[in-house]
């Protein structure tokens, strides 16, 4: 593994000329022209954007947006096109079946097993949607309910997304490796009454019961004097004969076949093809208000219960059609992979509406990136001939622990962008992405953002941004960034702060579920008339914007404001780390100091000469100061299922605290017992 030498980690990297010719934005100049009007004239550069979705009844005119971001003023609200009514199911599908794009592949499905795959088209899809609106219907779900679903990656969790958005209900997706204490927590929370399940699934070897979890989930809600009414189960994993009834020609009978471990419950279970077989495949979409809820998902908040961000309909339609079509560049032909689970945000918006609301044809991946082999994914870029791929900076990095030759051995030529998300990338990752993976020829796109924002808000242009490794560049279309101080002053050119945005965007949530006042605590109290993104932030010299982590994960060394993220990227510059977190720590004199968990590459040792080579690295990278006090020799990092390493967990470690609080988003707590047992001899 090459380290990141000052030259490759510093230049500027330009987008390459043939990509830039044909792309929707060809240069840093005309993305400043379009950028100053969605800032200066939001309701011209929206306004056109709109034009090309089906609005039933349009925008009251001279009602295009209002808003208060300033809880000093009132109320926090945010609106956008009142007046409107429109359906987003509609626009993501059947304006497309009729536009002559019902042949159209929407996904290509790839199982787990790499020889199991099928694939659909927008007009299959659209038949599916409605018979499952209809089923919906037929069970009393109405618009405004909350509908709890907890599936894997398959079609029908499209499907059963669409099926809600279709008639208005709200949908309440739970990531489908959430523990039945997460489930039922979220859809109390909701109160979903109706929970849509599949038998099971399988990822690389491990097989997750989903019905037996749902199952669990649905008694503790009943502890609570909670009835869930409904449960539908997709039969996913049994047998030949009754998945032959759906709608996708799957070869079921390929997969492990498994049989239920849990009972059918008679009068609460329905199994989804059955209901499914007799339902009408054309259903009316109900026309809803521009600013009625299209879903919430649940996002972990720094302290207290999992927040219920609540994105609107024709506002998060429009900027995640929007950033969909420029951050990766989107064209006609392009074949789109992004590996996140729908589960999650990245998933909702970027596996699901951003693409289809563009009538693009995507990879929906059910497995795990490294089965059978650490090749998968370049054995699936080649497969499908896959031109943009969105992953994130953990996968990147653990592809990277395996070398370049599992990546060589797949061509890749297809791949014309490249993006990431989640957390900040280290330029060493950033290199291998931008060098190993796309061959020196691709764009990347470090597209900065979060659950609450709806859709990207920093991030590159393909054809158009000179890319820094490690930044996030400048802001998309409509976001008007700032960096304040402590005391919510705006900083001026070169600086470090709190970023903040000082204008709303179609696509920033409009609520937390069912606590409005959580809202403008969580994100508008502490900087008013601001949004406050809770990441810290760099701007250089030429306005690049560089997020260093959540200010939660900021400490303080005698004085100096540092961040996990920048100590981490000095560690992992060093050739024999793989992985770094870095959490604070206090200290008598200091304050706070550092103690930083690494991960070896493989065949590395642990030793003293490592130690001291390591805190050499941080004090010749940031400072004397940033030296971490404590090298933990980690074999593993504890992480949510998502793959954000949980620092709150290794804060505990650090300090020998065994009593780690919630930890059900834990994708693999054994590693945290390792941690435990091998902490430093001299604390
Ligand atoms: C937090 C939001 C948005 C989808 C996935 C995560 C961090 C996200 C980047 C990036 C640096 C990033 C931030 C943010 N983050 N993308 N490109 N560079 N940091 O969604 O769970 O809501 O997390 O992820 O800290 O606040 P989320």
């Amino acid at each position: 593994m090459a380290s990141a030498s000052g030259d490759q980690a510093t230049r500027l990297y330009h987008p390459n000329p043939e990509l830039q010719k044909n792309a929707h934005v060809k240069s840093i100049e005309d993305y400043k022209k379009l950028y100053d009007q969605s800032i200066n004239e939001p309701e011209v550069f929206w306004s056109k954007i709109a034009e090309q979705f089906y609005f039933k009844t349009p925008p009251t005119e001279g009602k295009f947006l209002e808003y208060n971001f300033n809880v000093n003023d009132g109320p926090v609200f945010v609106k956008w096109f009142q007046g409107a009514t429109t359906n987003v199911c509609y626009n993501v599908l059947d304006r497309h079946v009729e536009n002559g794009l019902g042949d159209r592949i929407a996904f290509y499905w790839e199982g787990n097993d790499p020889d199991d795959s099928s694939k659909v088209t927008y007009g299959q899809l659209l038949k599916g949607v409605c018979k499952f609106a209809n089923v919906l219907k037929q069970h009393g779900v109405k618009k405004g309910d909350r509908v709890a679903i907890y599936m894997p990656m398959i079609p029908e969790l499209v499907i059963a997304m669409l099926a809600c958005a279709r008639i208005g209900a709200m949908h309440s997706i739970v990531f489908g490796g959430f523990s039945s204490d997460s489930l039922s927590g979220r859809m109390l929370d909701a109160k979903s009454s109706i929970l849509i399940t599949a038998d099971g699934v399988y990822r690389g070897t491990k097989l997750v019961n989903l019905k037996q979890i749902s199952d669990e989930a649905v008694t503790l809600c009943k502890k609570q004097d909670f009835t869930v009414e409904k449960v539908f189960v997709v039969r996913h994993l049994g047998s030949a004969e009754a998945s032959s009834n759906g709608d996708r020609s799957s070869p079921v009978a390929k997969r492990p076949c498994y049989s239920l471990t849990t009972d059918f419950h008679e009068g609460r279970d329905v199994w989804w093809h059955d209901v499914m077989e007799g339902a009408s495949d054309k259903c009316e979409p109900v026309w809803l208000d521009a600013e009625d809820p299209l879903f919430m998902l649940y996002t972990s908040g720094s302290t207290g219960t999992p927040k219920g961000v609540v994105h609107s309909q024709m506002g998060y339609l429009l900027y995640a059609a929007t950033t969909f079509k420029y951050s990766f560049d989107h064209h006609k032909d392009d074949i789109y992979w992004c590996t996140a689970d729908i589960g999650w945000i990245t998933g909702h918006t970027y596996v699901c509406y951003g693409p289809m609301a563009n009538g693009a044809t995507s990879v929906m991946f059910e497995g795990a990136p490294l089965y059978p082999d650490e090749s998968r994914c370049w054995q699936i870029v080649d497969k499908y001939n896959i031109t943009i791929l969105y992953t994130a900076p953990t996968l990147i990095r653990t592809l990277m622990k395996y070398g370049e030759a599992p990546v060589k051995k797949y061509s890749r030529k297809s791949l014309r962008v490249l993006a990431t998300v989640g957390e900040p990338i280290n330029p060493e990752a950033w290199l291998f992405y931008y060098n190993v993976i796309g061959d020196g020829r691709c764009s990347i796109s470090d597209t900065f953002w979060q659950t609450e924002t709806g859709g990207h808000t920093l991030t590159p242009l393909p054809g158009a941004t000179p890319m820094k490794p490690g930044s996030a560049t400048f802001p998309f279309f409509g976001i008007a960034p700032a960096v304040v101080n402590e005391k919510g002053e705006e900083l001026e050119g070169v600086c470090e702060g709190y970023l903040v945005f000082k204008q709303p965007w179609p696509g920033v949530m409009r609520t937390v579920y069912g606590d409005h006042e959580r809202y403008e605590s969580t994100y508008f109290r502490q900087f008013p008339g601001y949004y406050k993104t809770g990441d810290g932030c760099k701007r250089d010299e030429d306005g690049y914007y560089w997020i260093t982590g959540r200010i939660d994960d900021m400490f303080n060394v005698s004085g100096h404001l540092l961040s996990t993220a920048e100590i981490e990227s000095s560690l992992i510059e060093h050739s024999k780390i793989a992985e770094a977190a870095a959490v604070a720590y206090p200290h008598p004199t200091k304050g706070e100091a550092c103690y930083a968990f690494v991960t070896l590459i493989e065949g590395a040792e642990f030793n003293d000469k490592l130690i001291l080579e390591l805190k050499k690295q941080v004090r010749s990278k940031i400072g004397p100061f940033a030296a971490p006090e404590v090298i933990h020799n980690a074999p593993g990092l504890p992480k949510t299922r998502s793959g954000k390493i949980m620092r709150r967990v290794l804060r505990k470690i650090a300090v020998n605290d065994h009593d780690l609080g919630d930890v059900s988003t834990m994708a693999d707590s054994t590693v945290v017992d390792i941690l435990f047992e091998n902490r430093p001899k001299e604390l």
